[in-house]
């Protein structure tokens, strides 16, 4: 396995001539990555793995310094994963000056995620389009847990012509329910058991055969009784049609997806469950 920044990922490239997949990613992995890794093994000759904390994807009061940065345990564990290469750009690598010329996410990048945390879909395809330049990647794999990413990178891979195959990998869940996410790390005592009203509402929604008013009346059920008990804060609860993110009408038919974000004890987790109406 390789490692290296720009330079040596440009020599890498130009060597190559089999199939490359790349898994974008801000490390401080889990095995839910090195799941997107294997999925990208099976659909490549190679795999690349991208580890950058991408600056523009937080805002000024997040997380971006306290990001947990454990390389050699990541570099570890993309190694078991049969990794080929990770792209691993400094700081001043990626942005040598603070980029005047982005990607803009669109209405689709300002509502849900993007309307608690405005500008991050835009830091995220402006990180991704260059990752998709520098590495050229045949197919990308993603994580569906971050749904309103994955929605955005497919449609700026169709916006922006990259010839890319985006797979999404279906939420990879610990024992207990809760989706495997990097933040994880930062639930600490009850808070771990107080996070799992969110998988519980999602149960809940999956275990209505209704319509969608009345599925989202289950999952939110849910998560307001636990709001109620002071065990999280709801951010929102959403059944959205899985093409645009638009609220479902409650005569929806199709694809959907019941998006949730919560706060628990000030960490920001996320979860969603796409449901067929
Ligand atoms: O999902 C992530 O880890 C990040 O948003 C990504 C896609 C690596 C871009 O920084």
């Amino acid at each position: 396995m390789e490692v290296g920044g720009i330079q040596a990922l440009r020599r890498w490239r130009a060597e190559q001539s089999g199939r490359v997949g790349l898994v974008p990613t801000m490390g401080a992995l889990h095995s839910g990555h090195q799941a997107l890794m294997t999925r990208a093994r099976a659909e490549a000759d190679l795999v690349v793995t991208s580890i950058f904390v991408n600056p523009l994807q937080f805002g000024a009061d997040e997380d971006f310094v306290q990001y947990p940065r454990p390389i050699e345990a990541d570099l570890q564990k993309c190694e078991e994963a049969g990794v080929d290469f990770v792209f691993a750009p400094a700081l001043a690598e990626m942005y040598p000056s603070a980029p005047e010329v982005r990607v803009v996410a669109g209405r689709m990048g300002a509502v849900f995620e993007g309307a608690a945390r405005p500008g991050h879909f835009d830091g995220v395809l402006t990180v991704v389009a260059k990752l998709f330049t520098l590495i050229a990647p045949d197919v990308t794999v993603f994580g569906l847990k971050d749904i309103q990413q994955f929605c955005l990178v497919k449609r700026m891979i169709a916006d922006l012509n990259f010839d890319i195959e985006l797979i999404g990998l279906p939420v990879v869940r610990d024992g207990d329910g809760l989706a495997m996410s990097s933040r994880n790390e930062y639930l600490t005592g009850p808070d771990r058991e107080r996070a799992l009203a969110i998988p519980r509402a999602l149960d809940a929604a999956a275990d209505v055969a209704a319509g969608p008013a009345e599925v989202e009346a289950a999952a939110r059920a849910v998560l307001e009784g636990a709001a109620a008990r002071g065990d999280l804060e709801v951010i929102y609860l959403s059944l959205v049609d899985a093409a645009d993110l638009r609220q479902c009408t409650p005569d929806f038919r199709g694809s959907a997806l019941l998006l949730v974000s919560a706060n628990v004890g000030g960490t920001h987790l996320i979860d969603n469950l796409p449901l067929e109406f």
